[in-house]
């Protein structure tokens, strides 16, 4: 069975996608699930490549000029070239996760938008370019990636650049993190209304050979106790079925806000960064890591299925 891949997207910053990606992806391929996991960091912010490689490792031998060689930049080469996965945590993570690797990121690849404008520029000059050229670095290269693993999880930058929109296209499934508060609750209509417009354009246009379908919206930073949280889950319920009513390509039957599975507001989420650990590994019996355990199911037998 061909791998899936799985985009975690929101335009919004801070709202949980590198928490969410990272501890999804390296529970995937923990024993309860077994599967063999590549996490691709495309945000040039880096987090979790800088979480899950000591800052040495990073430092040393992704964060250089050679960056197309040695990150996820070099899914946007003309022609692929060999990928240089890592295997995170050699001496912590190696002996619990044998089969979870990264496709990491480093500060250079701010430029990555600028080189696909230029990449595409110069095809406009020879005559060469195609409506949709420009998000279909990703639509080449992922099935590759389908072949030789079980789960691809990107962890998207905060925005909807090129670079993102490729991911998103090229994805089986997309998650959104999203805290449950006013300023995130509004995004999600906005978020949701681009991305519509994006399959919509390229459907009309011929070149998305692929239909990323929205998995769900996975709630972070949530607290206890708090009815504010609550109505937003409300409000982002409704948005949800607002788009799904309209005809929203993303939203299909069994997309969902999650109302059972989420990540809960906790200093072990934040401090995990420091212990260069995923949390289920170091804290395995706290809420933070009953989370990600519980979240990660819900992907697993969503996607397992084939929704
Ligand atoms: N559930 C949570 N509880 C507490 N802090 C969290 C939680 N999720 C994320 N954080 C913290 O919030 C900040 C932003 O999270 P991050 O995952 O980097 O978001 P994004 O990738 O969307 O920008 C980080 O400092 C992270 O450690
Ligand atoms: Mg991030």
């Amino acid at each position: 069975m061909p791998g899936k891949v799985i985009s975690f997207v929101n335009f919004k910053g801070g709202v949980g996608k590198t928490t969410v990606s990272v501890n999804v992806a390296a529970c995937l391929a923990s024993p309860g699930f077994n599967k063999r996991v590549l996490l691709i960091d495309l945000d040039p912010q880096s987090s979790a490549s800088l979480w899950i490689l000591t800052n040495r490792e990073w430092e040393k031998t992704v964060n250089t000029n050679a960056y197309y060689q040695k990150t996820a930049a070099a899914l946007f080469l003309p022609r692929l070239k060999t990928l240089f996965y890592r295997t995170p945590y050699k001496d912590k993570i190696k002996p619990h996760l044998p089969d979870f690797h990264l496709l990491p990121a480093s500060f250079k690849m701010i430029r990555l938008e600028d080189d696909i404008f230029n990449d595409q520029a110069k095809k406009r000059l020879k005559g060469h370019y195609k409506p949709g050229d420009e998000y279909g670095y990703c639509l080449k290269y992922f099935p590759e990636l389908r072949k030789r693993f079980d789960y691809v999880i990107v962890d998207c930058a905060p925005n909807l650049y090129k670079a993102t929109v490729n991911s998103v296209v090229a994805s089986d499934y997309l998650v959104i993190p999203c805290i449950p508060d006013d300023l995130s609750t509004t995004g999600l209509n906005m978020l949701l209304k681009r991305l519509a417009e994006i399959l919509r354009r390229g459907e009309s246009q011929g070149w998305l050979s692929n239909r990323p379908q929205l998995l769900g919206v996975v709630q972070t930073k949530k607290r206890g106790g708090v009815p504010e949280s609550n109505y937003r889950l409300q409000d982002m319920i409704e948005t949800l079925n607002q788009h799904r009513r309209e005809g929203n390509p993303v939203v299909t039957d069994s997309s969902q806000v999650l109302t059972d599975h989420w990540f809960s507001e906790t200093i072990k989420h934040s401090t995990a960064v420091r212990e260069d650990m995923p949390v289920f590994l170091s804290h395995p019996n706290h809420q933070a890591s009953q989370d990600v355990i519980s979240v990660t199911r819900w992907i697993f037998e969503r996607t397992e299925g084939g929704v």
